[in-house]
């Protein structure tokens, strides 16, 4: 088989990239490990940023975001018994969208589903071989069957357990990684949410996060030592410990009921430096991971893949090499500020097990801060709706 382009990964990253391809006419091909299926009943982040919304809209699918997508103009943060809304309005004028991540791979699979566009799922052994000339290609199993696929690109949006990364010589490769002592227990419920904005809430007994989907449906996260397995986590024991983490106002509203789906993710922050060797680029996840605290993953991987669908653009279309020269660049800087943003809410946010006095006390500063300096409140909130792409 030939394409100009092969996609590694069907999430978010590679779905986004084929549709800004196949958009501008550039042969593509993707493929991914897992089933249609099993990549929409994953459950992840819930908050888009605008450069995410426009992405989607450049690539006409954006209808159900806007009519189902909820605007929101601030967020909640809770130290202890101190509360401080920061308003996005107000601040810089702008907003997020709470939309989930299934939702936009849903309506960007469809689209791709409903183009000529060839992509293979479920397949095996996937492997890619001379990168480092012009003529690279990617082979796999499919049902027993090997295939290969040459093209003059290959791309790796397969998440950070992905192959992609990996095949990469570790000599020209630098990685930066902080892997924090705690996890996220997420569940989903058809519940209404307990408050209409998002609440971080930073408590005595840890982290918690009160996020939403719709007016009927919550989203809510605790922070877990890793040790802790998700089979030991009825939904009553989740409820009540949540509950004993809200402030008592928003326990009041809470509304339990069965859940629909709990996991436990671990919190990392990880940088894979460049994210170009010869003829492969990595995007989203495989080449960086931050923790979810400020929501910046999802966002990050759409900010990657525009950076580069640009790059491709020229180099096909216009026969100029310089905006591939430069992606790995271009996307560092915002990568970089994703992760020292999305770093700094985890420490702001979380009990750490070995927080010694001065730790909890810089911590208590730091919201402190926040509290009485707008120039700290516009500095969150330009970080949380994102930089400029
Ligand atoms: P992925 O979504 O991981 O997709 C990679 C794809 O590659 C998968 O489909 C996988 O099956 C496939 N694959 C893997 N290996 C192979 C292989 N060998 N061959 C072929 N295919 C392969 N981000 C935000 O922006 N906002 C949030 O609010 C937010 N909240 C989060 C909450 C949680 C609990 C978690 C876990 C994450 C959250 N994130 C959030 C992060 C966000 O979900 C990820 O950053 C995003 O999924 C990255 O997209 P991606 O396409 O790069 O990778
Ligand atoms: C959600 C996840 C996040 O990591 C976050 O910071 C905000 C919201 C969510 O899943 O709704």
């Amino acid at each position: 088989m030939q394409t100009q382009v092969t996609i590694i990964g069907s999430g978010p990253a590679g779905l986004l990239l084929g549709e800004l391809l196949t958009k501008e006419g550039i042969d593509n091909i993707v493929l991914d490990r897992k089933d249609q299926p099993y990549i929409l009943e994953r459950i992840r982040a819930g908050i888009l940023e605008s450069v995410t919304v426009e992405g989607l809209e450049r690539v006409g699918v954006a209808a159900r975001l806007h009519k189902e997508g909820i605007p929101h103009h601030g967020i909640e943060l809770v130290y202890d018994d101190k509360h401080l809304r920061i308003d996005f309005q107000k601040t810089i004028n702008r907003y997020v969208v709470v939309y989930g991540q299934t939702e936009v791979t849903r309506d960007l699979m469809e689209a791709r589903n409903n183009s000529s566009a060839l992509s293979f799922y479920g397949v095996d052994d996937v492997q890619i071989h001379d990168i480092e000339t012009e003529n690279p290609s990617v082979s796999f199993e499919i049902n027993g069957e090997k295939k290969v696929i040459h093209s003059r690109i290959v791309v790796g949006c397969d998440g950070f357990h992905g192959v992609s990364r990996k095949a990469i010589p570790e000599k020209v490769q630098k990685n930066y990684e902080r892997v924090y002592p705690f996890g996220w227990l997420g569940l989903l419920s058809d519940t209404p949410p307990v408050a209409d904005e998002l609440i971080y809430s930073n408590s005595p007994r840890g982290f918690s996060l009160s996020s939403q989907r719709s007016a009927m449906r919550s989203r809510y996260y605790l922070q877990v030592p890793l040790t802790e397995k998700v089979e030991d986590w009825s939904d009553d024991r989740f409820w009540e410990e949540l509950s004993l983490r809200l402030y008592p106002e928003a326990r009041k509203n809470l509304v339990t009921g069965k859940s629909i789906e709990k996991s436990i993710a671990p919190l990392r922050s990880f940088v894979s430096e460049p994210l170009r060797y010869g003829s492969l680029f990595l995007a989203g996840d495989a080449a960086h991971i931050v923790p979810p605290t400020g929501a910046k993953g999802l966002n990050l991987a759409a900010s990657d893949v525009l950076y580069l669908a640009d790059a491709l653009m020229e180099y096909f279309i216009e026969h100029r090499e310089l905006g591939m020269d430069h992606y790995s660049e271009k996307c560092l800087r915002r990568i970089w500020a994703g992760e020292r943003f999305s770093w700094w809410m985890t420490k702001l946010l979380h009990r750490f097990d070995d927080q010694d006095p001065f730790t909890q006390k810089m911590q208590e500063a730091e919201f402190n801060h926040l509290m009485n300096s707008e120039y700290a409140i516009y500095s969150l909130a330009e970080n949380y709706v994102g930089l400029p792409h």
